[in-house]
């Protein structure tokens, strides 16, 4: 009776506590098998009742060390399996922003042309910008219109175009240069699905002699069959800009979206993705590149009208809001 209140209260504070215990009541030894052992001795009408004591008290003893030793295992394993450099749950993996994949996509595609990769500043001077590029003093592209400027440093801007990139390189290199230039570029414009104060240009050089408006138009036909399929066509309408000429804006064939009641082409069938044309003279001249002995073409793309096209992505301003639903639509960054 008395064995039987103690095994009840049995604690231990560790597993080699724990331990003794064991021996001292359930081992072959125990106190509860020398009680076994005096069992024969008992008076036969006493076998029953303290048969039934003795089998209570054993099956006792197992449970409460047998729940001891649980506790402790489980203890022992929470502690081993602890990992604490593990990151904490839940674990979102993040997807590529989709102008980055269309931007790695021009890259990859230029890239197997021959073109390499030049960068330039975003916050820019007037020079590399505007005057390098040719741009009259009085051009209206240079109003506060559409460029940022610092009020104390009217000089210095956000670059509007990336081919202020173009003067850079000129400045640092002589022909042959074959470049393209990825980056942002800022208009102080007001905010609509179709314009933002910030998007993102490739811009594209090749200057070398005897450089021809036959070869600019075959290297993006071969650029906008690799991005839209091998179907796509091409179109070049005659246009203006102060660092090229002659200039042209490249339209691409507009089924990729459906045709009738498109929203890219508004039923033209066609839409404007670059503007491009030879280098003027007077630009490879202001950026100290002999124009008698050299030729060059230029492009600048806009990476969200590409990005429009490619995705179906009606509204530019989804790729600025970081709405996470828009975003986990596109490719795993692993
Ligand atoms: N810089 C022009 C723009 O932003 C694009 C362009 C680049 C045009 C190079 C011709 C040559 O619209």
């Amino acid at each position: 009776e008395q064995l039987l209140q103690e095994v009840k209260g049995l604690t231990a504070q560790n597993p080699e506590e724990l331990e003794a215990l064991r021996i001292k009541y359930l081992s072959k030894k125990g106190a509860i098998n020398a009680l076994m052992a005096d069992f024969r001795n008992v008076p036969a009408e006493q076998k029953k009742e303290v048969g039934m004591k003795l089998n209570e008290l054993k099956n006792l003893a197992q449970e409460r060390i047998a729940t001891l030793k649980e506790a402790f295992d489980n203890q022992d394993n929470g502690a081993a399996e602890l990992d604490l450099t593990r990151t904490a749950y839940p674990v979102n993996l993040g997807t590529r922003h989709p102008l980055t994949i269309v931007r790695n996509e021009i890259i990859d595609i230029f890239s197997r042309m021959g073109f390499t990769i030049a960068d330039g500043p975003e916050v820019e001077d007037d020079w590399h910008v505007f005057s390098s590029m040719n741009f009259a003093e009085d051009h209206p592209a240079r109003d506060m219109q559409d460029t940022f400027f610092i009020e104390s440093h009217p000089d210095i801007i956000l670059r509007t175009h990336t081919s202020s990139v173009q003067s850079r390189v000129m400045e640092v290199s002589q022909p042959p240069i074959r470049v393209i230039c990825p980056g942002r570029v800022y208009r102080n414009e007001a905010i609509s699905y179709r314009a933002h104060c910030f998007f993102h240009q490739v811009e594209g050089l090749y200057i070398d002699k005897n450089v021809s408006f036959t070869d600019l138009k075959q290297v993006l036909l071969q650029f906008a069959q690799e991005m839209f399929g091998p179907e796509t066509k091409i179109r070049l309408r005659p246009s203006y800009f102060p660092f090229t000429e002659p200039s042209a804006e490249m339209d691409i064939s507009c089924d990729i979206c459906g045709g009738e009641g498109c929203p890219f082409c508004k039923y033209t069938g066609w839409v404007e993705i670059l503007g491009c044309g030879m280098v003027d003279p007077a630009v490879l001249e202001a950026n100290g590149i002999d124009s008698k002995v050299y030729t060059g073409y230029a492009f600048g793309m806009g990476v969200e009208r590409i990005t429009n096209l490619k995705y179906k992505v009606k509204d530019l301003r989804m790729f600025s809001e970081n709405d996470t639903r828009f975003l986990e639509e596109f490719e795993s960054a692993n």
